[in-house]
């Protein structure tokens, strides 16, 4: 696909993993995101000698902790897309990274974010559960345990350093408290929003699944003057 970014925008896909769209600044920040952006030669020879599995990341990549200073510069940010990443921090360190997020975007600029429904999850679960419950004792089973089984066990549990990087999952947002949170930090037009429905034209090179999707904008210096009056 031809990339027709204008080359004075800058959008950055925080969290990226291995969706790498070309016309984005793709940024990871795990062990092996580091290995092949920084030392591609070795990744490639350790993945020859299947040392290492294979990885889509590669050194068009930028390696960054997202937990630490951002690398850039205040209102030089024109779109932020945040995939699947706002659960692996504390509810802490999340709003650390949405203040960032805000600081560094420009006025107008556009952040999205795509995280696992809390609300779906635990529905699901009631879902089961509610069936089990209205059978007669006898016909009962415990087959809505594994919605249980698979928060503490698998959504909650920390992995070696090199399962998933050793990254899980340490919050969980629903589309009130998400929504609620950015309004709260300042951020403009916070809206859930339908899949591949954006502001952010080449929005199907990046959002490869659907879930609890929310966008919105940095107010522009006039809105901010107006919310503040
Ligand atoms: C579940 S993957 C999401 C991948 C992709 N964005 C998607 O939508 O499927 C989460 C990614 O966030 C990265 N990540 C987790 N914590 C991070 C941090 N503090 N700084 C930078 N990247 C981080 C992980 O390395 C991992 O690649």
């Amino acid at each position: 696909m031809p990339d027709t970014t204008p080359s004075n925008t800058t959008k950055i896909n925080l969290g990226c993993g291995h969706i790498l769209p070309p016309g984005w600044v793709n940024v990871d920040g795990s062990y092996r995101a580091w290995l092949a952006s920084r030392l591609p030669r070795i990744d490639r020879a350790l993945t020859a000698c299947r040392i290492l599995p294979k990885t889509e990341f590669n050194d068009t990549i930028m390696w960054c902790n997202l937990l630490k200073k951002f690398p850039w510069a205040d209102n030089s940010v024109d779109v932020i897309y945040m995939g699947e990443i706002m659960e692996h921090f504390t509810q802490e360190q999340g709003r650390q990274v949405l203040e960032n997020s805000l600081r560094v975007l420009k006025p107008d600029g556009v952040l999205r974010i795509r995280v696992p429904d809390n609300a779906r999850f635990w529905r699901n679960y009631l879902a089961e559960y509610d069936a089990i419950r209205a059978k007669p004792r006898d016909q009962q089973n415990r087959n809505h345990e594994r919605w249980t089984h698979m928060f503490f066990r698998e959504i909650c549990t920390n992995p070696s350093k090199f399962g998933s990087a050793g990254y899980y999952h340490k919050w969980m947002y629903d589309d009130v408290s998400l929504i609620m949170l950015l309004e709260e930090l300042g951020y403009h037009n916070v809206e859930r929003m339908p899949f591949h429905d954006s502001r952010i034209d080449d929005i199907t090179v990046i959002e490869e699944r659907d879930d609890l999707i929310v966008e919105c904008t940095k107010p522009t210096v006039q809105q901010a003057m107006r919310l503040a009056a």
